[in-house]
């Protein structure tokens, strides 16, 4: 058993808190919020709450933290943790520049902790059957994915809410949504190369955007078209096309209560198959990989360089979005 912390109690934490009471190898042993109405949430789980995160570094009875705080604070609480032996599992995205995201894989190899990041759709059955059909061949060269996450939560939130501001959403959808599909791209064809990207207000009163459109190039080949829409109801859907064939997974629901998703393949001079897969807890799937590389079982499935590039391109989408041009991805 790891014993975590989970930091912000807020949407997701509450979820998090929830699904790891079933958690065979992660114990929630204290949470923290700013905020005081966390501790009505802790005491009704019977759990330690404190309103101040300096509190759960200090306890040595936490062996590691779940981040799930606004964007612009994640680098930093990653750096504090690391440097008092936590493990640390950070909700995306892991950070908003190159540069801090390089600050923090360094302070978890100083430290020789473990680093995971909130990226469940890595840990859905039928995506990871697209990257076993990539990994073995089958589907061919990769040549291009297409992917689109879109909800309209946000349409509820106080104008003033964080995840609406330009310090921590800078381009509208892109934290959001659109970066578990930048992840999954990255997952695919490795570092970005250049990315361009538009969003704008349409159909909602989200002054920084409600819709996404960008084309990221890699630079082993390969092209990703990744749109992220705040403003129109859910959809999922993640396809790649190979050289020999392609496969495409559309999900039921958001990930917050999965329903399962449909997976079709199409493979050259086959038919076209349809198959439904049953839900599966990726978010709880993805914690216990934390758990397990924290106690040494086994490595934690992405590797930090992904995480790396992964943000690299983040930057350069919120630069081309500003700007409007082409921007390279640094790195
Ligand atoms: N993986 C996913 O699919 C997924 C889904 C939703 C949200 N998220 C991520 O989870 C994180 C939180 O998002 P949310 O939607 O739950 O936001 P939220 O606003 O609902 O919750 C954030 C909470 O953090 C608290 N907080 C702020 N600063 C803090 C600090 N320094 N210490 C302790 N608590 C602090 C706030 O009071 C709030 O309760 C974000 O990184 C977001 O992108 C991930």
């Amino acid at each position: 058993m790891l014993n975590v912390a989970v930091v912000g109690l807020g949407w997701w934490g509450r979820i998090i808190v929830n699904l790891l009471a079933r958690s065979e190898k992660l114990r929630v042993v204290h949470v923290v919020d700013v905020n005081p109405q966390g501790e009505t949430f802790a005491s009704e789980r019977g759990l330690r709450f404190s309103s101040g995160y300096e509190r759960v570094l200090k306890d040595d009875n936490v062996q590691g933290v779940v981040l799930c705080t606004p964007h612009s604070q994640h680098t930093d609480q990653i750096v504090a943790a690391a440097q008092t032996g936590k493990h640390v599992f950070c909700e995306k995205p892991l950070s908003m520049t190159r540069a801090d995201v390089l600050r923090a894989v360094a302070a978890v190899d100083a430290a020789g902790v473990a680093l995971a990041v909130g990226h469940e759709k890595r840990f859905e059955p039928p995506v990871m059957e697209i990257m076993r059909l990539l990994r073995e061949g089958v589907l061919g060269t990769a040549l291009q994915v297409e992917a689109n996450f879109s909800q309209d939560k946000f349409l509820a939130l106080a104008k003033d809410n964080w995840r609406l501001s330009g310090k921590d959403a800078p381009a509208g959808p892109m934290t959001a949504t659109g970066i578990h599909l930048l992840d999954l791209a990255v997952g695919v064809f490795g570092e970005a190369d250049t990315v361009h990207t538009s969003v704008k207000q349409l159909g909602s009163s989200l002054t920084n955007g409600d819709t996404l459109a960008s084309l990221v190039t890699f630079k082993r080949g390969g092209h990703a078209l990744i749109s992220a829409i705040l403003a129109t109801p859910f959809a999922g859907r993640f396809a790649v096309y190979g050289s020999q064939g392609w496969a495409e997974v559309r999900d039921k629901t958001h990930p917050e209560a999965p329903e399962g998703w449909t997976l079709t393949t199409s493979l050259r001079g086959g038919r076209t198959t349809s198959v439904d897969m049953p839900p599966s807890p990726a978010v709880l799937h993805n914690l216990e990989a934390f758990a397990d590389a924290a106690l040494g079982r086994a490595p934690y499935p992405v590797p930090c360089g992904e995480m790396i590039a992964n943000v690299s391109a983040l930057e350069a989408i919120f630069r081309s979005a500003r700007s409007g041009n082409i921007e390279k991805v640094e790195g």
